[in-house]
C-alpha cells in the first residue's frame, strides 16, 4: 500500500524557523504519544480521558467491532437509501469520504446501492426532493435507514429534519421505527428518548468532539453500510498516527505542516487556500474548512487573553478555479498559503481521442491520456506560483481510496491539533457556534 507524500520546499521558511517552532510542540507531541493506544500492544486499551484521545479512535477495535455488528443488523442486500441527518461535524466526514470514493456523478448510477442521501441544512427544496426520491423509489421499508447523528441530540436543524422524514415515512411504514440508528453522546437527552422508544442506538465517546469524529460510529456506521472498506480507512489513519507523534519534523507530516501554517500566519499570510487537484476531492476540503475554521478561530487563548485568532480556510478545485479564483490568486493580494492536493493518474486510462473533431484548435492533445492533461496544468500552476513567489506545500496521494484518505484525514487532525498548540487556543471547543445556537432556541421558544 503506497503512502500519501508531503512535500514542503516550497513554503517560504528557512530551517532554523521551522527547527524553533517544531521544538515549542515537543513536550506535546509527548504527552500525544503518551495517551496514544494505551497499553501500547494490540489489543490496545483505549482511554478517552484527554482532548485529543480522539487520535486513538483508528486503534479501537470494540469501536469497528460494534459497526460491523450494527451493519449486520441490517438489511443491506435490499437497502437502496441511507439517509445521514446531521450537520457540521456529524456530517462532513462522512461525505468527504463517499464523495472522494463516489465522485461528482453518483446520482445517476441508479444501481450503485446503497446510496447517502445528507439532510444537513433546513431547506423546504431540499426535504420536498427527499420526499419525493423516497416516494418514488421506495416500496418497502428494508430499502430505506434514518441515521439521526447528533453528539448534543439538540441541534434545531438535525432534530426538525428527522421529525419531518420520520413523519413521512411513518405514514408509509407501520414499522419505520426499526428503520432508525441513532448516533449520539451517551446519557444525550436524544440518547434517553431513543432508547425508551426501544431505537437502535450507537454511542460517541464523551470527549471526542464533532469534527475530530470520522473515525467514530460516526463516521463508520455510514460508510461500512455503503460497502466503504472502513477497515482500510483505519489502517491508513493507523499508520499516519504514527508518523504524527514523531518528534523528528522532517518525518513528521502534521508538525511541518502546521509549522509552516503558523509561520506563514505570523508573516501577516492569514488565508489557507487549501486546492484540490482532483474534483471529487471538494467535499473532503469542505471537511476540514470546519476542521480548521472552529478549532483555530478563536477570541480567548487557554489562559483568557483576548487575540481574536485564526486562519481563513478556503477551498480551491483544479482546474475549474483555475477559470475563476486564480486571477485573484497570483495577482491579488499576497494573503494567501496554499496546500496543493493531488492524485495524479487517478481517473484511469481516459484519453482524448487520436482523431480529433477540431484538430487545429489546442495543439498536442491528440491521444493525450487525461491524467497527463491534468499532470501539466497541475505543473504549469506550481510554476507560477513559483515565479510569483507565492509559498506553498503539497499532498500527493498515490491514489484516491480508503486507505489515503485515512491517512489525509488523521494528518489534518493531528496538524489542527498541533497548530491549536502553538497559537496557544483551544483545538476542541467552538464556544461561539454554541452562542448562535443559544439564540436560534430562544428565538424558537419566544414564537411558540
Ligand atoms: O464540530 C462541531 O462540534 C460542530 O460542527 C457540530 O458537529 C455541529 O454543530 C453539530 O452538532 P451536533 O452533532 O451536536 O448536532
Amino acid at each position: 500500500m503506497k503512502d500519501i507524500e508531503f512535500i514542503y520546499k516550497d513554503a517560504l521558511v528557512s530551517r532554523d524557523e521551522v527547527k524553533e517552532t517544531a521544538g515549542v510542540l515537543t513536550s506535546y507531541i509527548g504527552h500525544l504519544s503518551d495517551i496514544s493506544k494505551v497499553g501500547k500492544t494490540a489489543p490496545y486499551k483505549i482511554d478517552y480521558n484527554e482532548a485529543g484521545s480522539s487520535i486513538n479512535l483508528p486503534f479501537d477495535s470494540s469501536i469497528l467491532e460494534m459497526v460491523n455488528d450494527a451493519v449486520k443488523k441490517v438489511d443491506v442486500k435490499n437497502l437502496k437509501y441511507i439517509i445521514v441527518v446531521g450537520i457540521g461535524g456529524s456530517n462532513l466526514g462522512t461525505k468527504a469520504v463517499y464523495d472522494s470514493l463516489r465522485g461528482a456523478l453518483d446520482p445517476f448510477f441508479a444501481n450503485k446501492t446503497p446510496k447517502i442521501i445528507f439532510a444537513d441544512t433546513n431547506s423546504p427544496k431540499l426535504l420536498k426532493d427527499i420526499r419525493t426520491v423516497l416516494e418514488k423509489n421506495i416500496e418497502v421499508s428494508e430499502e430505506v435507514l434514518i441515521n439521526i447523528i447528533s453528539k448534543s441530540g439538540t441541534t434545531v436543524e438535525t432534530i426538525a429534519n428527522f421529525e419531518a422524514i420520520y413523519a413521512f415515512l411513518e405514514e408509509r411504514f407501520e414499522d419505520i421505527k426499526k428503520r432508525v440508528v441513532v448516533t449520539t453522546d451517551h446519557g444525550s437527552k436524544l440518547w434517553e428518548k431513543a432508547e425508551k422508544d426501544g431505537l437502535e442506538m450507537l454511542p460517541i465517546p464523551q470527549i471526542v468532539g464533532g469534527r475530530y469524529s470520522v473515525f467514530s460510529a460516526v463516521g463508520l456506521f455510514p460508510l461500512a453500510l455503503v460497502g466503504i472498506d472502513v477497515t482500510a480507512l483505519l489502517n491508513g489513519a493507523r499508520v499516519m498516527h504514527d508518523k504524527c507523534v514523531k518528534e523528528d519534523v522532517s518525518e513528521n507530516y502534521a508538525l511541518m505542516s502546521a509549522v509552516v501554517l503558523y509561520l506563514h500566519n505570523k508573516k501577516g499570510i492569514t488565508i489557507h487556500n487549501s486546492f484540490f487537484f482532483n474534483p471529487e476531492l471538494e467535499s473532503l476540503g469542505k471537511w476540514y474548512r470546519q476542521l480548521m475554521a472552529e478549532s483555530i478561530g478563536k477570541r480567548y487563548t487557554t489562559d483568557g487573553k483576548e487575540v481574536h485568532t485564526g486562519i481563513t480556510p478556503i477551498v480551491s478545485i483544479g482546474s475549474t478555479d483555475l477559470h475563476s479564483m486564480v486571477q485573484l490568486y497570483l495577482g491579488g493580494l499576497k494573503d494567501k498559503f496554499t496546500t496543493f492536493i493531488y492524485a495524479s493518474g487517478n481517473s484511469g486510462k481516459e484519453a482524448v481521442p487520436k482523431n480529433l473533431v477540431f484538430p487545429d484548435l489546442v495543439e498536442g492533445i491528440e491521444g493525450m491520456e487525461f491524467a497527463k492533461i491534468m499532470d501539466t496544468i497541475f505543473s504549469g500552476v506550481k510554476e507560477s506560483y513559483k515565479k510569483g513567489g507565492l509559498p506553498f506545500i503539497e499532498i500527493l496521494f498515490p491514489q484516491i481510496d480508503e486507505y489515503s484518505l485515512g491517512q489525509f484525514l488523521q494528518f489534518k487532525m493531528i496538524e489542527i491539533m498541533f497548530l491549536a498548540r502553538l497559537f496557544e487556543i483551544n483545538a476542541f471547543d467552538q464556544p461561539n457556534v454554541e452562542d448562535y445556537k443559544k439564540e436560534v432556541r430562544k428565538i424558537l421558544l419566544s414564537e411558540k
